[in-house]
């Protein structure tokens, strides 16, 4: 933080930081291999959309560069994942913020440990991600609804709890997008569902399209979330993607088991076949 690198206790943000006060932030999440970022540059896009997206100033991206190299420099081979957070810096108590000239962004950078499985387990919840949200797509800080469904998915032993929107369908998982293998096809939901832009996701898209997989987003219409029902039926499988996730077949929902499809399985085979050719595709 600030060019200069500090110890994972100490204090670096003032405690009327708005990141802090009202969750005025946003934030990527990369996965670290080998001591490098992978597909930092895919991130760093994403972090500008949602930074002006949320009416936050611009990042500095040759200031955040910076700062990952140096933090992942000092982390080691050990590190598996890095956080890069943003946010309005010092602000008032309330949601209002100081003008354009006033704010003072804070921008920190943080790499830690990662546990990578192979597959994961998965719940419904009774809450919704509302696509019609001022923030809808956007990578905030405010986290707080995930941090609630998620803390309910490990509560009943899952990994990852998966939510509908507003209108029935299928949408995303806490820190996930969904897929469904059904009928020879790998269908995820559109973005229009309100679920993150996520870049496993994307990478996904495009490195099967190359390859001959049939894996696409989603009509409309296409993946209502009661196709989980015909999932737990046998009548499909299901499949998540995340950046330190990467594709991982989703092998119990609710309690129940269920088989990885073999077209999920050769998407995870494939991902992590491309995710080893290029550290920033
Ligand atoms: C809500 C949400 N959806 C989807 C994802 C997956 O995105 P990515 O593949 O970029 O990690 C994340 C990542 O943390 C997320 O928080």
């Amino acid at each position: 933080m600030d060019g200069r690198l500090r110890a994972p206790r100490d204090a670096v943000v003032t405690a009327v930081d708005h990141g802090l006060t009202v969750g005025d932030g946003v934030f990527e999440t990369c996965a670290v291999q080998d001591g490098q970022a992978f597909a930092l540059t895919r991130h760093l896009r994403r972090l500008r959309t949602s930074a002006l997206g949320l009416g936050l100033p611009e990042p500095d991206e040759g200031a955040v560069r910076d700062g990952v190299a140096a933090v992942l420099a000092a982390a080691g081979p050990q590190a598996g994942r890095l956080r890069i957070t943003l946010t309005g810096g010092p602000g008032p108590l309330g949601s209002n913020r100081l003008t354009p000239d006033e704010q003072r962004p804070t921008l920190v950078v943080m790499a830690g440990p990662a546990v990578r499985a192979e597959s994961a387990r998965a719940v419904r919840v009774p809450w919704v991600r509302n696509e019609r949200s001022a923030v809808a797509g956007l990578k905030t800080t405010s986290y707080a609804e995930n941090v609630v469904a998620l803390a309910e998915a490990y509560r009943r032993g899952a990994d990852e709890a998966v939510l509908a929107n507003t209108v029935g369908e299928l949408c995303e998982g806490t820190g996930s997008n969904v897929l469904v293998e059904r009928d020879g096809e790998l269908l995820t939901p559109a973005l229009s569902s309100g679920c993150l832009a996520g870049i496993t996701r994307e990478l996904l898209l495009e490195w099967a399209a190359e390859a001959g997989l049939p894996v696409r987003e989603a009509e409309t219409g296409e993946l209502p979330y009661t196709v989980l029902d015909d999932v737990l039926a046998g009548g499909g499988h299901l499949t998540l993607s995340g950046s330190v996730r990467n594709v991982q077949p989703v092998v119990a929902l609710d309690g129940s088991p269920l088989e990885p499809g073999p077209l999920s399985l050769e998407a995870q085979r494939l991902f992590q076949e491309r995710v080893a050719e290029r550290i920033d595709p």
